[in-house]
């Protein structure tokens, strides 16, 4: 096989394990296993891929940031939802914030993330489709979610959480693949989680780009005051 025809099967089976992750339907078990033999060689498939969810959820952290909190930018706290590897953690760094935490349903991913070295923890074994049980209600100015409500991982519901752990005022900033937003309930759910109160989505950026084969809506959501 010539350089050529090695770099196209490399592509080839990064798109093959994307889609794979997305057909897993929510299983925390099979997820895991997923992602087990994934982390380490998912930064160069998302190379492959040509993800931008990273640099594109960061960035709107940072704009959000520096449009409506107080405070020093690096004494914000940011929990990283479904950090994987930690390529938003990363990039948060870049801009200047320094006090990120972050989960991972795989130990492995979290692994990696705490490898970056610019979380102050990164946890695996935490499932969003769950409770966050080690997370208290209102402890963070920022919570960002990249890459994991998307197909086959992660309910809308989810969204539910994320809001909770949030202090009132600070901010949720969630990636939603285009075909996830269209084949779960998303919105709806966004609008009932309006109607109780629970989250006010405050911009949101449609169909920016995520992966070469398909865009993302970038939203922030405001965690309304008590
Ligand atoms: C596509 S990766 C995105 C990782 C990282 N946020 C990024 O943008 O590079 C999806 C991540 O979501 C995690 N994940 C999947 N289901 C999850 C769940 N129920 N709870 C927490 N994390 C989950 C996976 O383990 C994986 O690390």
């Amino acid at each position: 096989m010539n350089t050529l025809d090695q770099q196209t099967a490399t592509e080839q089976a990064a798109r093959e394990r994307m889609k794979a992750s997305h057909a897993l339907d929510g299983d925390a078990g099979r997820l895991a296993d997923l992602y087990r033999g994934w982390a380490s060689s998912f930064d160069r498939d998302q190379g492959h891929v040509g993800y931008r969810g990273p640099v594109i959820v960061a960035e709107l952290a940072g704009a959000v940031q520096a449009a409506y909190l107080d405070g020093q930018r690096n004494a914000i706290a940011i929990l990283d939802a479904g950090c994987g590897t930690g390529l938003v953690g990363v990039e948060l760094e870049r801009l200047g914030f320094r006090v990120i935490d972050g989960f991972d349903l795989s130990d492995e991913m979290a692994e990696k993330a705490r490898q970056t070295g610019v979380y102050r923890h990164a946890r695996g074994d935490v499932d969003l489709n769950g409770q966050l049980s080690d997370y208290p209600s209102a402890s963070y100015d920022l919570t960002v979610c990249c890459g994991v409500l998307t197909l086959g991982h992660v309910r809308p519901d989810g969204l539910r959480e994320l809001a909770r752990v949030t202090r009132p005022n600070g901010f949720v900033i969630a990636s939603t693949r285009k075909s996830y937003a269209e084949t779960t309930s998303f919105e709806g759910e966004v609008r009932r989680l309006q109607d109780e109160g629970v989250l006010i989505p405050a911009q949101c950026l449609r169909n920016g780009r995520y992966v070469a084969e398909e865009d993302a809506h970038y939203w922030a959501f405001r965690v309304p005051a008590k």
